[in-house]
C-alpha cells in the first residue's frame, strides 16, 4: 500500500514554542543494547507564546520507562506517550521540572541518528531531528537550554567519556564502571548536543586565543590511527587563528574536541565543543590521502570550527533558516581556503563544484529556494542549494556593499544576535544597516529558486566612441514557482582591447536588477573585448555575443584568472557542443592555441594550468545542452576532444610532465607542491587519453613507483578509461596493498565504478559481494553505488538497468538508513533533461519506488518531488 504523503511543514506556520527549557540534565548510562537516559528538564511557559499550554514533546522510536513531574510520578491519565510524542495536555501553569526515563538500543540503531555505535564507539548525531531519538524533547532549534551531561559506562569498554562543554567531574564506581560529568554553559538547541563513549586514542595540542586564554585541543580516533591526525590538528589551529584575524571571533570554551568515527551519514557535525567527523575528513597520510583529501580535511575542519560562531553562538530559529548557518559557514570556509592556498584557484574549484552540483539541482525537479517555504523531511534539505548557493548569496552581498560594510555588517550580526536563534531577515537587516542600503530586492535570492540566465550583448559605436552593453535576464520556472521576478545580479566587468590590453575603464560593477537594462561606456576608442561576471561575481548562466576571437583574447590575457580559465572552458565547450550535435568538422584550433599558450607561460601557477587542461566534464556538457541529453554522444565528444588534445599537445604535455616529475622531494601537502602534482598529473591524464602505449607505460610506472596517494590515484585514473591489463593489475595492486584501510578501499571502489564501459554494471554488482564492501557503512555505499550513479555513460545505460539498480538499492537500504537511501536518489535530479528513451526508463524506475510499501519519509519525499 502507498504510504500517505508525508505532511508538509510550512514557514508561514511558524509559532514560537509554548514551553521553554532552561536547563537539561542528562544522565546517560551506556550499554550496547539497553542504554538508559534520564532527562531532567526545567521548563517554563514561554511568555512570548500565545495558544494552548499543553506540553508536547517530540520522540522518535522512543520507549518511555518512567516520568515524574516536580518529583511526583505522573498519573498515567495525565499524559499520552507514543514512540513519536509525549503529550501532557493540562500541565501546571508555572515552571516545572520533568524527569523522563527512556531506554535505547544503540547497537541496532542503523540510521546513525540519535545514539548509535560505530565500531563499538558510542556516539550521537542529533542534527536535524536526532535528539528526539534519545529523549522526549521540544526538538526544535529555537528551544535553547544549558546542558549538563553525566555519562556512565563500563570502564574497559569506554574509558573515554565526552560531551559538550567542559568536564567538571569524573571518577570510578563499582563493578568496573566509571562516569564523567560535562557542563556546557552556552545555551544551545538540542541538535547541537553530543556525547561519545569509547576506547579511543587521541592527539592533543593547545591554542592561545587572541585574549590570551589557553584552549586544549584534542582529536580522538580509533586506536592505531592517531598518527593520521596531524594535518587535521594543524588545520584546526589555522582555522582558529584565521577566525580571530578575519572575523574577530574567539573560541569560547576551555577545550575543543574532534572525534572521528567510521560510520557517519554526512561529512562532519559542529556539536558545541565536540565536533564529530566522518573519519574520511580527519585521517590523512601521504601514503593514503590525495591532495584533494588534504584540501577537504582543511576545509571541513575549518567549516565545523567556524560553526561555533555561525551556527552555535547564533543558531537558526527554525529549519527553514538552515542557510543562515550553512551558506554563511561555507562562505567562511571558502574564504579560509582561499587565504590558505590560492584565491584564484579556490574560486575556479568552487565554481566548478557549484555548476556541477547546484546548477543541476536548480534546473531540475528537486530545485528549491535557498530558504525553502515548505518541506516534508528536513534531512533532504542539506543540499547544494542551501550550502553552495547560500554561500554565493553572501559573496554577492559582499560584492554589492563592499568589503568594509560587509565586515561591519558581520560585526553587527555577531553583536546583536549572539545567543539568539535568528532568521535570514535579521541577518540581512544587519547589512542593510551597516551599508545604509535597501536590500529588500536583493533578499529575493533567498526565496526565488532557479539559476538566472543573463544575456550580455555589447555594441561598439566607432563614431560615437561608445560601447553599449545590453543585459537581459530570465529565470526558468521551477517546481511551485511558475513565473519569476528579475533578480539583483552584481556583474563585475572590465574591457580589454583586441590585443588584450586593459582599457582605461577599470573594473566596474554593474548591478542588473531589471528584466533588461543597458549600460553605456564612453570614450572607447577601439572595439573592446568584454570580460563580464569576473571572479564569477554572480551565480548565473551567461551568454554573450563575444566572437571566438574575443574569447581567445580573454583566454590569453584576461587579468582575472577566473575569467581567463572560463574563456578556455568556453572555447572547449563550443567545440564539444558542436560535436555532440554532429558537427564533426569544426576545428579545435582556438582551444589548442589557448592551451599551448598557457602551457608555455612560465609565470602561470601550475595549478592554474592544470585547471585549464581539465576539460568540461560530461555533466558540464549535459548542463550546457540542457535538453534531450544523450550521455553516450557526450561521452564520445569529450573523448574525441581529449584525444585531439593528447595528439596535438603531446610535446608540451610531456615537457610539463617531465618538469614536475623530476622535481621530487619529500611529500608536502601544501598548495604549491599540490599544484605541481596537479599539473604533472593533468598532463599524464591527457597524454594517456588515447591509450597511446608509451603514455600507458608511463602511467603504469607512475602507479608502481609513486610514494604518495595523489600520484598513485592520478596514474590509476589515467589507466582507468582503457580496457587494458595494466588497469586491472593496478586495481589488484591497490587492493592488495591497502585492503585493511577502508578509506583507500573507498577509492578502489570508486575508481572501478567510474569505468566508462558496459561491463561496469556487472563489476559493481560483483563488488557489492566483496568482503571489503558493506551496505551498512555509508562511505562504502557512496564510494561504490554513489560513484556509479555519477558515471554518466554507465548509470544512464540506454536499457535503463542503471536506473533500476539504483532505485532497487535505495529501496533495500531504506529500512536500515533512510538518509543514505534518499541521498542516493539525488542521482535523479537531472532525469528530466534526458532524451525520451532514457527519461522514460528513469521515470519508470522512480514510479516503481513510489509504489514500494513502507517507504521512509526521506525516500517518499525525494521520489515524490522527483516525479512531480
Ligand atoms: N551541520 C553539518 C555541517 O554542515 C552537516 C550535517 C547535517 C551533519 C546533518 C550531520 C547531520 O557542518
Ligand atoms: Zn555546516
Amino acid at each position: 500500500m502507498r504510504p500517505e504523503e508525508p505532511i508538509a511543514i510550512r514557514l508561514e506556520d511558524y509559532r514560537p514554542p509554548d514551553w521553554l527549557v532552561d536547563t537539561v540534565h542528562l544522565d546517560i548510562d551506556l550499554h550496547p543494547t539497553e542504554a538508559r537516559v534520564i532527562a531532567t528538564l526545567k521548563m517554563r511557559p514561554n511568555p512570548d507564546a500565545d495558544g494552548a499550554r499543553a506540553i508536547v514533546l517530540d520522540g522518535d522510536e522512543l520507549k518511555l520507562s518512567r516520568i515524574t513531574l516536580d518529583g511526583k510520578t505522573l498519573d498515567p491519565r495525565a499524559y499520552v506517550a507514543t514512540p513519536e510524542r509525549l503529550t501532557i495536555p493540562r500541565p501546571p501553569s508555572g515552571p516545572i521540572t520533568l524527569e523522563i526515563e527512556t531506554l535505547l538500543n544503540p547497537s541496532t540503531n542503523t540510521q546513525l541518528m540519535g545514539l548509535y555505535q560505530s565500531n563499538g564507539i558510542y556516539c550521537t548525531q542529533c542534527e536535524a531531528e536526532g535528539f528526539r531519538r534519545i529523549t522526549y524533547f521540544p526538538d526544535r532549534p529555537d528551544v535553547m537550554a544549558v546542558y549538563t551531561t553525566r555519562i556512565e559506562a563500563d570502564k574497559a569498554a569506554a574509558p573515554i567519556l565526552l560531551a559538550n562543554g567542559n568536564m567538571t567531574e569524573s571518577g570510578d564506581i563499582d563493578n568496573g564502571r566509571h562516569f564523567a560529568v560535562w557542563h556546557d554553559p552556552f545555551p544551545k538547541p538540542s541538535y547541537l548536543f553530543a556525547m561519545v563513549g569509547g576506547d579511543l586514542a587521541f592527539i592533543e595540542d593547545t591554542f592561545r586565543t587572541m585574549s590570551g586564554r589557553d584552549v586544549a585541543l584534542k582529536i580522538y580516533v580509533e586506536h592505531g590511527k592517531a598518527h593520521l591526525c596531524d594535518y587535521a590538528m594543524d588545520s584546526l589551529k589555522r582555522s582558529m587563528r584565521w577566525d580571530e584575524e578575519v572575523f574577530g571571533r574567539e573560541y569560547d570554551l576551555d577545550i575543543f574536541m574532534i572525534v572521528a568515527v567510521a560510520d557517519f551519514n554526512m561529512g562532519a557535525m559542529e556539536n558545541k565543543g565536540l565536533n564529530i567527523f566522518n573519519d574520511k575528513y580527519v585521517l590523512a597520510s601521504p601514503e593514503t590521502a590525495t591532495d584533494a583529501d588534504y584540501a577537504s580535511i582543511e576545509a571541513i575542519v575549518a567549516h565545523e570550527y567556524f560553526h561555533n560562531w555561525t551556527g552555535n553562538r547564533i543558531t537558526c530559529r527554525d529549519w527553514f533558516q538552515l542557510c543562515l548557518k550553512e551558506g554563511l559557514t561555507v562562505f567562511r570556509d571558502q574564504e579560509f581556503s582561499a587565504d590558505q592556498r590560492s584565491a584564484a584557484l579556490e574560486r575556479i574549484g568552487d565554481v566548478r563544484n557549484l555548476r556541477a552540483i547546484q546548477f543541476t539541482e536548480d534546473s531540475g525537479p528537486l530545485a528549491h529556494p535557498v530558504r525553502p517555504s515548505m518541506y516534508r523531511e528536513i534531512n533532504n534539505f542539506y543540499t547544494p542549494t542551501i550550502y553552495e548557493k547560500g554561500a554565493e548569496i553572501i559573496r554577492m552581498l559582499r560584492v554589492m556593499i563592499g568589503r568594509e560594510d560587509f565586515r561591519r555588517g558581520m560585526d553587527l550580526y555577531f553583536d546583536r544576535h549572539d545567543g539568539d536563534a535568528a532568521t535570514i531577515e535579521q541577518f540581512i537587516a544587519c547589512f542593510a544597516e551597516a551599508s545604509k542600503r535597501d536590500l529588500t530586492h536583493f533578499s529575493q535570492w533567498y526565496s526565488q529558486a532557479g539559476t538566472p540566465h543573463v544575456a550580455a550583448e555589447g555594441q561598439w559605436n566607432a563614431e560615437a566612441k561608445t560601447y553599449r552593453l545590453d543585459l537581459v535576464q530570465n529565470t526558468l520556472p521551477t517546481p511551485g514557482q511558475p513565473s519569476k521576478e528579475p533578480q539583483v545580479i552584481p556583474l563585475a566587468v572590465a574591457l580589454f582591447d583586441e590585443q588584450g590590453r586593459a582599457m582605461k575603464t577599470d573594473e566596474h560593477l554593474i548591478v542588473l536588477d531589471r528584466a533588461s537594462q543597458s549600460v553605456e561606456f564612453r570614450n572607447i576608442k577601439s572595439r573592446p573585448v568584454l570580460s563580464i561576471n569576473r571572479e564569477f561575481s554572480a551565480p548565473i548562466v551567461l551568454r554573450t555575443n563575444a566572437t571566438e576571437e574575443d574569447t581567445q583574447v580573454l583566454a590569453a590575457h584576461d587579468t582575472d584568472s577566473f575569467n581567463r580559465w572560463q574563456a578556455i572552458q568556453t572555447l572547449a565547450m563550443k567545440w564539444l557542443v558542436a560535436h555532440v550535435r554532429g558537427a564533426e568538422a569544426n576545428t579545435a584550433a582556438p582551444l589548442l592555441d589557448a592551451l599551448k599558450n598557457v602551457l608555455a607561460d612560465r609565470k602561470l601557477a601550475p595549478a592554474f594550468v592544470a585547471q585549464a587542461l581539465a576539460m568540461p566534464t560530461e555533466g558540464d556538457i549535459a548542463g550546457e545542452i540542457a535538453k534531450n541529453v544523450d550521455p553516450d554522444a557526450i561521452f564520445r565528444a569529450r573523448k574525441a576532444l581529449r584525444g585531439t588534445l593528447s595528439e596535438e599537445l603531446r610535446a608540451s604535455l610531456q615537457a610539463a610532465y617531465d618538469t614536475y616529475a623530476a622535481s621530487r622531494g619529500p611529500f608536502n601537502p601544501d598548495a604549491k607542491s599540490a599544484g605541481e602534482r596537479a599539473l604533472k598529473n593533468a598532463a599524464l591524464d591527457l597524454l594517456a587519453a588515447n591509450g597511446d602505449a608509451k603514455a600507458i607505460a608511463l602511467a603504469a610506472r607512475q602507479f608502481a613507483d609513486a610514494d604518495n596517494m595523489t600520484d598513485r590515484m592520478a596514474a590509476l585514473a589515467a589507466l582507468m578509461p582503457h580496457d587494458i591489463p595494466e588497469r586491472e593489475q593496478a586495481f589488484k595492486a591497490l587492493y592488495d596493498r591497502f585492503e585493511n584501510d577502508p578509506l583507500v578501499i573507498d577509492k578502489w571502489l570508486t575508481m572501478q565504478a567510474m569505468v566508462p564501459e558496459a561491463a561496469t554494471f556487472d563489476r559493481i554488482k560483483a563488488l557489492t559481494e566483496h568482503k571489503a564492501f558493506s551496505f551498512k557503512n555509508p562511505n562504502r555505499v557512496r564510494a561504490l553505488i554513489g560513484a556509479f550513479a555519477g558515471n554518466p555513460s554507465q548509470f544512464n545505460r540506454p536499457d535503463g538497468a542503471g536506473y533500476r539498480y539504483l532505485t532497487e538499492t535505495a529501496v533495500a537500504i531504506d529500512p536500515q538508513n533512510p538518509q543514505l537511501a534518499a541521498r542516493l536518489m539525488g542521482a535523479f535530479k537531472t532525469w528530466r533533461r534526458l532524451e525520451p528513451g532514457r527519461a522514460a526508463a528513469a521515470e519508470a524506475a522512480l514510479k516503481a519506488v513510489a509504489k514500494a510499501p513502507n517507504l521512509s519519509r526521506d525516500l517518499a519525499d525525494i521520489v515524490g518531488r522527483a516525479l512531480a
